[in-house]
């Protein structure tokens, strides 16, 4: 059985903290938020895609079976066609509508929110609704690696795709663990995210060299991961692979800290633990720019209790937790916990 239409949302994410742990084999605490990308997906009946980008006006237009490399938001589209095509789903020709709320490079993941959408869509047409979410969360990622160049982990994914109102998600990926923490933000305290307004044309490489300067020191260790490797072997690196690896086994341990912080209601904490994460991030693992320092500068000026890059790094967004009754600055949207991707009511036709 097949449909004629079917549509998907997948939301943008915010890690609260743990940053670039995720191919570290480390620990992060992800939350889905309200804002993200959204496809609706109408059988065309012959074999081939066309997709419509609504917010730029941009259009793309490719054979099912022979989707060439491409640039932008078009890399997105024909990754997920090719990669779910090559995991064997008979996916059918289509017309692509592809909207939603999530700005573009602002660091909240609107390029794992338009995988996560375009798979749950382009799935739901062939009538697959049920399917394994860490595999996809791979899949997505391999789009990431194979089509647009960029090496990252499964941490966006993996928060796209769990998400749930309310609730952070501690998730482990060494042991693959993805456990749900109450994010309860009670009396007026708010979370809030403020764009840099920078986005870095060679963040991508950037963070690929970021990857490969861990690998460099798991080699060094001896160690499979940097999860497994201890303070006393991280002391006697490099001098510069030894701050990216104490970045990351400092902030495995900021992310069980923030669990027991959230977990007894201690928000002062909380944001404590933001600000060391964002001075490990900036002085360790070296992943700031000037804009995001202003940017923290100005939440923490505002009287934030903490703040800190969220994402990738060199521009993007930055995290503010602001306590009652602090103003926040101009330009910040409040964040919330929402609910994970899914798929939106559309009639079965045939
Ligand atoms: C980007 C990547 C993620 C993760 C973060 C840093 O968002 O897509 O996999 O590595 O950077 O924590």
């Amino acid at each position: 059985m097949s449909r004629e239409r079917a549509g998907a949302f997948a939301p943008g994410r915010v890690n609260l903290i743990g940053e670039h742990t995720d191919y570290n084999q480390g620990l992060a605490l992800p939350f889905a938020i309200a804002e993200g990308v959204t496809v609706h997906a109408t059988a065309s009946g012959d074999e081939r895609i066309l997709a419509r980008a609504l917010d730029c006006g941009e259009e793309d237009q490719f054979a099912l079976a022979d989707p060439q490399r491409t640039r932008g938001w078009r890399a997105f589209v024909r990754g997920v066609v090719s990669e779910l095509r090559r995991a064997g789903y008979p996916l059918v020709g289509a017309r692509l509508e592809i909207g939603g709320d999530l700005p573009r490079g602002a660091g909240l993941s609107s390029s794992a929110a338009l995988e996560v959408a375009l798979c749950l869509a382009l799935l739901a047409l062939i009538d697959v609704a049920d399917v394994d979410r860490v595999g996809l969360a791979r899949l997505c990622s391999r789009v990431e690696s194979e089509w647009v160049g960029a090496r990252t982990g499964l941490l966006d994914q993996l928060a796209s795709l769990y998400g749930a109102p309310g609730t952070a998600l501690r998730i482990d990926f060494q042991a693959f663990e993805i456990d749900p923490v109450p994010l309860r933000l009670e009396s007026g305290w708010r979370l809030v995210t403020l764009d840099s307004g920078e986005r870095h044309s060679s963040a991508s490489s950037a963070y690929n060299e970021r990857r490969a300067e861990c690998c460099r020191a798991c080699e060094l260790l001896g160690a499979g991961s940097l999860r497994e490797a201890s303070w006393d072997a991280v002391e006697r690196l490099p001098e510069r692979l030894r701050r990216r690896a104490r970045h990351v086994l400092g902030e495995n341990a900021r992310v069980i800290d923030t669990v027991a912080a959230l977990r007894t209601g201690d928000l002062p904490a909380v944001g404590r633990l933001l600000n060391a994460s964002h001075a490990s991030l900036r002085d360790q693992y070296e992943v700031s720019t000037p804009a995001v320092e202003m940017t923290v500068e100005r939440l923490l000026r505002a009287g934030a209790a903490g703040a800190r890059i969220v994402g990738g790094g060199f521009g993007g967004s930055v995290l503010g937790l602001l306590a009652p009754g602090v103003r926040a600055p101009e330009g910040t949207r409040e964040v919330h916990a929402g609910p994970g991707a899914h798929l939106l009511d559309h009639r079965t036709v045939c």
